[in-house]
Order: C-alpha cells, then sequence, then structure tokens
C-alpha cells in the first residue's frame, strides 16, 4: 500500500456501495481498507455479492464484507468513510463516526438539511464547505451530497443563474429503477409501466435544490427564492434520471447564448480532481437527445465517466425556458458525488487522514 488515504465503504453491498468500489478501487488518493454491511452481508466476498453489469475491480474482488461498528473502524486507524447507508440508518451511524473523528462523505437524505452540515454540489456551491468552519486536524467532518435527482438539475441551473433570473422551476422527472437500489421495485409492478410516485423524492428534489442553489449568510445557508415544484415517476430503465425542466424567469437570454453558458462552465478546472468531469455540463444538439442508454455515461476524462450531466432539447416556449437534463444515478448523482466531494475538500485544506 502506498501513502494513499484509508478508507471505509459502509452499505458496500448495495447499489451505490458497489459504484463505491468501483470507483474508489485504483483511486490516486484513497484506498479501500474495509467494506461494511449488515448480518446479512458478513463474511461474504466482494466478488461474491458484485451485481454491477462490468466485473468487480481486482484489487477489492477477495475483500471480505464486514459488519464494522465506528469503534471497530477507528482502532483499525480509519478516519474516512463514504457512506451509502439507508436513510433512517444513516444518522445515528453517521454521527457516531464523526464523533470518533472519522470523516464521512454520506449519500444518505439523513443530514442533508442540518443547518451545519453541508450539501455539496462542489461546481455550484463549493463555498458551502465553510459551513464546517476552519479546516483543523484530527476533527472528523460531515459532508452529503443531494438526492439524485436534484444533482443534474442544480448543475443545469447554476450556469444560467445570472443569465436567466429564474423564478419558478418546474420538473418532471423519469428515474431509473437503480435509483432504488437493491432489490428495487418488483418486476411485475414496473415492466409496461410507470409508476408516478417515489415515496419523499419531490419533496426532496424540491427543498435539496433550494438549499444548494442557497446563499450563505452568517455560517447559515439561505434557501434560493426560486420556487421549485416537482413530478417524480418511476421508468423501466436501468441507470440515468432523465428530466424535463420548465423554467420561468426574470429575463430572456438567447437558446445559443445559453448553450455557450453551459458549455463554458468548469468552475473546478483548476483544480485536478480526478473524478471531476471536464466540462461538468455537455450539450446536445440533436433533438433527440439526452437519452440514459446513449448519454448516462457522459464525462471525461475516465475516471469521470458518468459524472457529466447532460443538456438537449432547449428552446423557449414563450414565457418559458424548456429543456431535458440527464445524469446518472448512482454516479453523477450518487458514489461519483461523494468521491469528487472528499476530493475537493482536500483540495480545500481539510485533512481527512486524521492526523495528529
Ligand atoms: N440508488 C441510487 O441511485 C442512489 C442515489 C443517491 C443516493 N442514494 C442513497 O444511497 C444510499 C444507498 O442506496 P442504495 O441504492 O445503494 O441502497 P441498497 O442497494 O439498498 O444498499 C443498502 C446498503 O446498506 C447496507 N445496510 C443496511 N442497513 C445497514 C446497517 N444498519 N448498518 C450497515 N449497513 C447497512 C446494506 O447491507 P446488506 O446488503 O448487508 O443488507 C447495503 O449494503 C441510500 O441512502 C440512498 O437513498 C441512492
Amino acid at each position: 500500500m502506498t501513502d494513499r488515504i484509508p478508507c471505509a465503504i459502509l452499505g458496500a453491498s448495495g447499489y451505490i456501495g458497489q459504484h463505491f468500489a468501483r470507483l474508489l478501487a485504483d483511486h490516486p488518493t484513497f484506498a479501500v481498507a474495509a467494506l461494511g454491511a449488515t448480518e446479512r452481508s458478513e463474511g461474504r466476498l466482494l466478488e461474491e455479492i458484485w451485481q454491477l453489469a462490468e466485473p468487480p475491480p481486482s484489487e477489492l474482488e477477495k475483500f471480505r464484507i464486514r459488519r464494522w461498528s465506528p469503534a471497530e473502524l477507528s482502532r483499525r486507524g480509519i478516519r474516512l468513510a463514504f457512506s451509502a447507508l439507508p436513510s433512517g440508518t444513516a444518522r445515528d451511524l453517521e454521527s457516531a463516526l464523526v464523533r470518533r473523528g472519522i470523516s464521512v462523505f454520506s449519500n444518505a437524505a439523513d443530514h442533508r438539511m442540518d443547518p451545519s452540515v453541508p450539501l455539496l454540489v462542489p461546481e455550484v456551491n463549493g463555498e458551502h464547505l465553510a459551513l464546517l468552519g476552519p479546516p483543523r486536524r484530527g476533527r472528523g467532518i460531515l459532508v452529503t451530497n443531494p438526492n439524485c435527482s436534484a444533482t443534474g438539475l442544480v448543475l443545469s441551473m447554476a450556469p444560467m443563474m445570472d443569465l436567466l433570473r429564474p423564478k419558478v422551476v418546474h420538473v418532471a422527472t423519469y428515474q431509473s429503477l437503480s435509483g432504488a437500489g437493491y432489490p428495487g421495485v418488483p418486476s411485475l409492478a414496473i415492466t409496461d409501466n410507470v409508476v408516478p410516485f417515489i415515496q419523499e423524492e419531490e419533496e426532496k428534489l424540491e427543498r435539496e435544490s433550494g438549499r444548494i442553489l442557497g446563499r450563505l449568510r452568517d455560517h447559515r445557508v439561505v434557501a434560493s427564492p426560486i420556487s421549485f415544484s416537482a413530478h417524480c415517476a418511476r421508468v423501466a430503465t436501468r441507470e440515468g434520471h432523465l428530466e424535463a425542466v420548465t423554467v420561468e424567469a426574470e429575463a430572456r437570454p438567447g437558446v445559443s447564448e445559453l448553450r455557450t453558458a453551459w458549455r463554458t462552465f468548469d468552475p473546478l478546472a483548476r483544480l485536478g480532481l480526478p473524478t471531476a468531469p471536464h466540462p461538468p455540463i455537455e450539450v446536445r444538439d440533436e433533438p433527440d437527445r439526452p437519452q440514459p442508454l446513449r448519454d448516462r455515461w457522459a464525462g471525461r476524462p475516465t475516471r469521470a465517466r458518468g459524472m457529466a450531466t447532460v443538456v438537449g432539447r432547449i428552446r423557449w416556449v414563450p414565457p418559458f425556458l424548456r429543456f431535458f437534463v440527464l445524469s446518472h444515478n448512482a454516479v453523477r448523482g450518487g458514489a461519483g458525488a461523494s468521491v469528487l466531494n472528499a476530493e475537493y475538500a482536500l483540495a480545500r485544506g481539510w485533512d481527512l487522514t486524521g492526523g495528529a
């Protein structure tokens, strides 16, 4: 092992956990040292529980999954954890990890709206990391990433905030099956069907988007005044959440001006973060894109595959601006988002090794 920072993946046997393993297996900065789950997966090798289409990473396939407690992780010298724990379970467990000096980068919803916890999309609200106060060695931090449908929406909004001055954003989602994890939606409920309900999804999409696009004032986030209104549906695609967006705005810039704003947006360009896509937003000009099947793995360089958000079908239907946006729910909206957040925190001066 090199001087890569040892880390744990919690919820490693689940859908997001496996994407974490895929992304962290040969990561230049982080090295997986523990895979955690419940008694259901205890003792099994990663290769035995693996369900993603591509093979498990060779570096980790013989790794055993265990039920790790925060105390055991701490005794093993682990100071960094990536969390793919289910909502409900995550709140206490993640807090216990942080109390032990372990920094947590979480996919779970439980702490996303806590006033002192950043809900971070580095290209959009990197400054919200300041909610943590100044970096201090040995202290664990907790950073969350948003719901998988909010990530694509806020990324697509960020470059046009000043240009468009949005007032109301209506969004209708077409969310893939993997957004529900394993075992997910029963096949008989979704084959030949669309389910126009995902528990709590519309509420999360609306409130998290408002918080991410909000401003920092006196060490708190003041939510954006934009009014968000969401319809969320589950459709029978495997991966990639597609969203139809309709914006009511104060300004009416031309479509070509908007395209340029999206295409030139790259606030992380100079930081050298391994998982950051450049550019983070790809614009398709074809009339039938983006599509989940064809665009879900957008993102360059290779390590950032699935990290770019794809925008298309941009048009004015006065007084509304309309477009579609697509992002990979498990990568940009899940594991990749947490990994990028950790890389960003490190670049911004957080140590993440807990070193004294
Ligand atoms: N799916 C997505 O696209 C997506 C996107 C963004 C965020 N998220 C969020 O990411 C989290 C994981 O989602 P998922 O889709 O990967 O779910 P999942 O496939 O159901 O996996 C859940 C994982 O958590 C483990 N787990 C459950 N209870 C635990 C406990 N008490 N202690 C330790 N581990 C426990 C499970 O272990 P066993 O296998 O041993 O039961 C499994 O490894 C959720 O909070 C979800 O909301 C999901």
